[in-house]
Parts: C-alpha cells; structure tokens; sequence
C-alpha cells in the first residue's frame, strides 16, 4: 500500500510560498494565501499524518512482511512438509498401491492355487474314488490269486508228489535194470535160480524166499528160510502151489491167515513162465517195511518174465558150452590121436594155463579162451605127416620147418568153426618168443597176446616136466629154473614168475 505525498515540492505550493513571502499577494489573494496556507498547514499535518500513516504503515507493513515473510517461510517449510507429506504420501500410496497389487495379485495367485487346490482336490477325490474301485477290484483279483496260489500250491505239492512217486519209480527201475543186468551178465553162475531171488528180495525188500519148480515138488534155491518154522515152509509151498495152479500172482498181506507170525507176516507168489511154459514159482516173504504192493507184484512180475527168459539163456548158454565144449575135447583128442606121446599134455596145459590166467586178473571170458586154446594150441599137428611129426630122432632143420608150421595150421583150422575163432589168435602165437626170435610172425613183447604167452610158457613146462619117448621128464624145480633161465627172451617174466607161484603153491600139479 502506497502513503500520500506530504512533500511541498508541487509548483503550486512554491508558487503560494514565494507570493506569502514576498507580501504582494492582494487582499483575496492573502486570504486565499491564507487558505492556501491553512490548506497547505492542513496538507502538511496531513502529510505528516500521512507520513506517521505512511510510516505506520511502513512498519506495519514492514511486520506484515515480515510477518508475511515469516508466514512465507512458514508456508514454505509447510510446503515443503507437505511436498514431502505428498511425497511420502505418494510414496506410500505407490506402496500401497504397489502392496495392493501384490495383495491382489497374491490375492489372485491364491486364489488361482485355491483353485487349483480345489481341482486337485477334486482329482484326488476321483482318483481316490477310482483308486477305491480299483481297490476294490485289487482285493478281488487278490482274493482270486489267493485261490489261484492255493490251487498251485496243491498242484505244486501234487507234483511233487508224483516228482517223488517218478523219482523213487525211477530209481526203483533203475536198481531193477541194474539187477536184471546182473541177472542177465552173469549168465555162468552156477545158482542162477538163488541169483534170481536175491534180485527179487533186493527190488521188494523182502527177508526170505524160495524158487520151485513148476511141479512143486523141487526146491531149486531158497535164501533165507533156515531160520523160519517148518510150519511157514508149508506155508510158501502152499502159496506157490496156488501161483502155479492160476498161474496168477499170489499176494497175501494177512499176517493172521498166515501161521507163526510174526516169523511168517507177507508173501507173494509169482509164477516163472518162458513162452508160456510154467518153469517154476518164486515166493518172497516178509516184507518188514510194509505189506507187499501192487509194484512189487509188477517188480515181481518184470523177475518173472526175466528170469524164465534168463533160466532159458542160461540153459542154452549151458547147452552151447557143452557142445563147444565137447567140440574141443574131440579136437583134443584128434591131437593126442595123431601123437599118442602128447597124450594127456593138453589138459595139463589148460589145468596151470587156466590158473596162470585167474592169478594174472583176467575175465572170466578171456579165461575161457586160454582154457579153449591151451586145449587145442598143438591142433595144427594134424597136418604134420606122421614120418616128422612121430620121428623118433632129431629133426632136420626142413623137418623143424615143417613143425613150426603147426602153429598156422592150428589157427586156420579153429577158424573155420565160428565158436572156434575168437581162440586162433591164440594158438597162431604160441610160440612167439618174447624177444621176437619166435614164429611165426616174430611178434616180441606185450604184441603177443597174453593168452598166447601164458600158453606159452606153461607148454614149455609140461613138455619138459612130462616123459617123452627120447628122455627122462624133468624136475619141476629145474624146469622152473630153466623158465626163468629163459625168462625175458623166450617167455613174458611175469607169467614165469606166476607159473612158479602156482607150481609152488600146489606142488600136486
Ligand atoms: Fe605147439
């Protein structure tokens, strides 16, 4: 705000001055002087009014200036408060904003997983449904595989069962095959009928038996009866005479119905036929492991038809051997007939060849071929002519020839009989020399057959130790010196040394 001038300074006023001064003002003009200065004294206390206003005012205005200043500044520092309120308010509102986003999309994102919780959830309760239902089946299908498991496992038992049944019938057969070979390889025993029920105790388990003949009335082996009664004999002669008359097999389990038991619980009875020809009757007795079943009437059965073929075998084996065996003989004596001075030289050679074989380990069919051919080694002499064969002198070395051939001839001859042939080997090398100085081929060593060489030696010996028409026989000692003289160049030294061991052992020979 502006104060009013009070200053006379103005033209009018220096004007009206200068005239009051100088008294030429008229009378009008000193009134008005008058009232001009009364108006100018009015304008001056005026003015100066004016000026205490105007400096009044000044300070007045001054303090509200300062005041305005001072109400500036605090509006200022108020501006400032609320620019930085506003700022931080909008700071907090972008915060809040921001937080509200975040709530919201937090808020959103929960509700989104909330969703999908709630899907899940909605899943899980299908699936837990499904799972459910297929638990459900699942305990069906489990109660089905129980009852399956249960049938297997009796199949499976079943089957062991018949595995067991199989394996024990298996090993049954096999111990009866096993027997049956037996029964069948050793054809040359003596007492096939007791070999036959030893095979039908072993295969049933039984403690006694008994083999008659079909009429019954001849007992042709019995195993283990020496300790029953008499009266349990009577019993087994009963039950075969009833398998014979049915020709059927007799099983009676029924230790009551049978005397003296407990010596007498079980038996069966099994007729023994050959193209159905009753031979006999077998009868086994006391089964302790239990009564006598239906395989063992089988196994008794199988004996049966086996042994009847065996028993025929056996027979014909028997027969062969007798006529091969009295083929020989006859050839053997054809020998002794063309050189009376060997009579008897033969069966000597067989009795010690026979012994020298058993000592050395042969079988039983290599000992009959040194039997056979110690019997007919000299056969050949038959194509010697007499005048060589019988002379009475020393022999020419053409006439020595000549005999050496016999060994040759020997074993051409025994080759055309086919039971013979297996033995012409060894007469053809009966004089073989063990260093290979003999004849006929000049074999030497472990190349001459064994049976060759046993002949061998043992003829030396009874040459010697027997009588001949051109000198005295010779002691066995000093034959056995000679034979080990010899030993290693014209005879095996083992088979001397054995020859001396038996020739020791028996000195009847
Ligand atoms: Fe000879």
């Amino acid at each position: 705000m502006n104060a009013p001038s009070v200053s006379p300074q103005t033209p009018v006023q220096v004007a009206i001055a200068s005239n009051v001064l100088d008294g030429t003002a008229p009378d009008a003009l000193n009134t008005e002087t008058m009232q001009a200065t009364h108006a100018l004294d009015a304008l001056d206390a005026a003015r100066s009014a004016l000026l205490d206003w105007q400096q009044g005012a000044h300070s007045r205005l001054t303090e509200v200036q300062a005041a305005l200043a001072a109400a500036q500044s605090a509006l200022d520092v108020t501006r400032a408060e609320l620019v930085q309120v506003k700022r931080e308010r909008d700071q907090w509102r972008d915060e809040c904003t921001h937080h509200s986003d975040a709530v919201s999309q937090l808020t959103a994102k929960v509700v989104g997983q909330q969703n999908q919780i709630e899907a899940q959830n909605n899943q899980i309760q299908a699936q837990q449904g499904h799972i459910e239902s297929q638990h459900g089946e699942l305990q069906d299908k489990q109660a089905e595989i129980e009852a399956h498991k249960a049938q297997i496992e009796q199949h499976k038992a079943e089957i062991e069962q018949h595995k067991a049944q199989l394996a024990h019938q298996s090993d049954h057969n096999r111990r009866m095959h096993q027997e049956l070979l037996e029964l069948y390889r050793d054809l040359r025993a003596t007492d096939l009928p007791s070999l036959i029920l030893r095979v039908g105790m072993n295969l049933t388990g039984a403690e006694n038996s008994m083999f008659v003949n079909a009429a019954g009335d001849q007992t042709l082996a019995a195993v283990g009866l020496d300790d029953l009664p008499e009266t349990s004999k009577q019993a087994l002669y009963e039950y075969t005479r009833k398998a014979a008359q049915s020709e059927e097999p007799v099983v009676c389990n029924d230790e009551q119905s049978l005397p003296d038991g407990p010596k007498l619980i079980n038996l069966a009875a099994m007729p023994v036929a050959v193209q159905g020809n009753l031979r006999g009757v077998i009868i086994v007795a006391n089964k302790r492991s239990g009564p006598f079943t239906d395989q063992d009437t089988e196994v008794l059965l199988s004996i049966g038809k086996h042994a009847g073929m065996a028993m025929e075998n056996h027979r014909l084996h028997q027969a062969l051997n007798e006529a091969y065996s009295s083929t020989i003989a006859v050839l053997a004596d054809a020998i002794e007939a063309k050189d009376p001075y060997t009579r008897g030289h033969c069966e000597n050679v067989a009795s010690i060849a026979v012994k020298v074989a058993e000592r050395l380990g042969l079988q039983a069919e290599e000992i009959d071929q040194v039997r056979y051919a110690a019997l007919l080694h000299d056969i050949g002499k038959i194509g010697i002519p007499d005048g060589i064969l019988l002379k009475p002198s020393r022999l020419l070395p053409e006439e020595f020839q000549v005999i050496q051939r016999h060994s040759s001839i020997g074993s051409d001859l025994v080759s055309r009989v086919n039971s013979l042939v297996p033995i012409a080997p060894t007469i053809k090398h009966h004089h073989e020399r063990f260093d290979g100085t003999g004849y006929p081929d000049g074999l030497s060593g472990d190349a001459i057959l064994l049976a060759s060489r046993i002949v061998g030696v043992v003829d030396a010996f009874d040459a010697m130790t027997t009588p001949r028409p051109y000198r005295e026989p010779v002691a066995k000692e000093e034959a056995l010196a000679e034979l080990r003289r010899c030993a290693g160049a014209q005879f095996d030294p083992t088979v001397v040394e054995a020859v001396a061991a038996i020739v020791n052992e028996a000195p009847g020979l």
